[in-house]
């Protein structure tokens, strides 16, 4: 079993002057959602998810050793870093980075002997809604530990992904399950061996053939800055009237829904995610202060998907993020018909009809 300690970096010498890495990682869409977190980025309950395939972020980590001369346990002062988004640099998302360093430290002592130029794209439009925390942090991630394994080349694969995950996951908690595919389990439960509050880990049994490729068309119903950030909702749940329940509720749906993944079963599948999005947003609306990140659209889809599914028995299901925009999920087998109903009576609520066809994926992918 890992501890914190373990992702501690201690080697005092090291000879890599200058190099470069490039990462693609994922987004990922959570079936039990994690909501409510303890110092150190710790979640307050286990969450599970499907990775995605196509929303990605892809960068480029460039490096120079500022000082050829010095060893590494001699501390220099400041990180030093310039950001490009889409080959331009962008002075608001140096904070997030800075903070992100600062973090992971005591993890990473080598940060501070090199320069490095953070070249970073979506594949997803910037505005679309979309959180570029997850894929974002996670590709990051990946980077730093090519670094690592560059100055440590005896590095084993599995601590690789498992301290790539442990640093993304202080960078946005969630990131923590965009290194894997196709299904990532993060927080402590007793029914998942090796499962961790730590880092992600890929679910590890079967997963039955009705979820291969599964498919998450996203209907982006709203690209407006969100009016309460992820950070303060998970705030809100100190002292939540319903936290303890909630806590207790993740911990039961996740065991229910391993199951379901193992056997096949879609309509207890539908029952779990769907609640499970329901609650996460009950949760907002019964914090103090609350707040509503639904949209009259989002409930205007949820309430289509109701009818189709009721209609046509189709196994079609939503679920959200902490945001107005839906996640239709639904079988390879159905993707046709599902689609044609997406377009004949879902776009319409989008901006702009605005929607991104998804599938399940297998994780972070080097690309140089
Ligand atoms: O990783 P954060 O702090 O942005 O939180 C994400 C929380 C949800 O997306 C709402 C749920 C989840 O488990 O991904």
């Amino acid at each position: 079993m890992f501890s914190e300690k373990d992702f501690i970096f201690n080697t005092t010498t090291f000879e890599i002057n200058k190099g470069s890495f490039q990462w693609s990682a994922p987004s990922n869409i959570a079936l039990v959602k994690y909501w409510g977190k303890k110092e150190h980025q710790i979640p307050a309950n286990p969450s599970i998810s499907f990775t995605l395939n196509q929303c990605k972020t892809i960068t480029k980590l460039s490096f120079e050793r500022k000082n050829t001369s010095t060893a590494l346990s001699e501390t220099k002062k400041n990180f030093s870093f310039d950001l490009l988004f889409e080959g331009k640099p962008k002075v608001d998302f140096k904070p997030k980075i800075q903070k992100f360093f600062e973090r992971i430290e005591v993890y990473c002592p080598y940060l501070k002997h090199y320069h490095f130029i953070i070249d970073t794209e979506n594949t997803f439009p910037h505005s679309s809604g979309i959180a570029s925390s997850a894929s974002g942090m996670a590709a990051l991630a990946m980077n730093i530990m090519s670094l690592e394994k560059a100055l440590n080349p005896e590095m084993t694969k599995e601590y690789f992904t498992q301290k790539a995950s442990f640093l993304a996951r202080l960078g946005s908690g969630s990131a923590c399950r965009s290194i894997k595919g196709n299904v990532v389990v993060w927080g402590k439960h007793t029914g998942i061996n090796g499962s961790s509050d730590l880092f992600g880990i890929e679910f590890a049994e079967k997963i039955h053939q009705n979820f291969k490729n599964y498919q998450d068309t996203i209907l982006l119903v709203d690209k407006g800055e969100k009016q309460v950030s992820s950070t303060v909702g998970h705030d809100l749940m100190h002292n939540h009237p319903f936290a303890k329940q909630r806590f207790e509720q993740a911990h039961t749906n996740l065991s229910s829904i391993k199951k379901v993944l193992e056997n096949g079963n879609i309509e207890e599948f539908i029952k779990i995610v769907e609640s499970e999005a329901l609650t996460l947003h009950a949760m907002m609306m019964t914090s103090m202060p609350y707040f509503i990140l639904m949209k009259p659209n989002t409930l205007e889809i949820i309430n289509r998907i109701w009818k189709f599914r009721a209609e046509t028995k189709t196994p079609v299901c939503f679920t959200l993020d902490a945001g107005a925009n839906v996640h239709v999920l639904y079988p390879e087998n159905d993707r046709e018909h599902i689609l044609q109903f997406i377009k004949d009576e879902l776009i319409g609520f989008c901006q702009n009809a605005n929607y991104i066809c998804d599938t399940i994926g297998n994780g972070a992918i080097q690309i140089l």
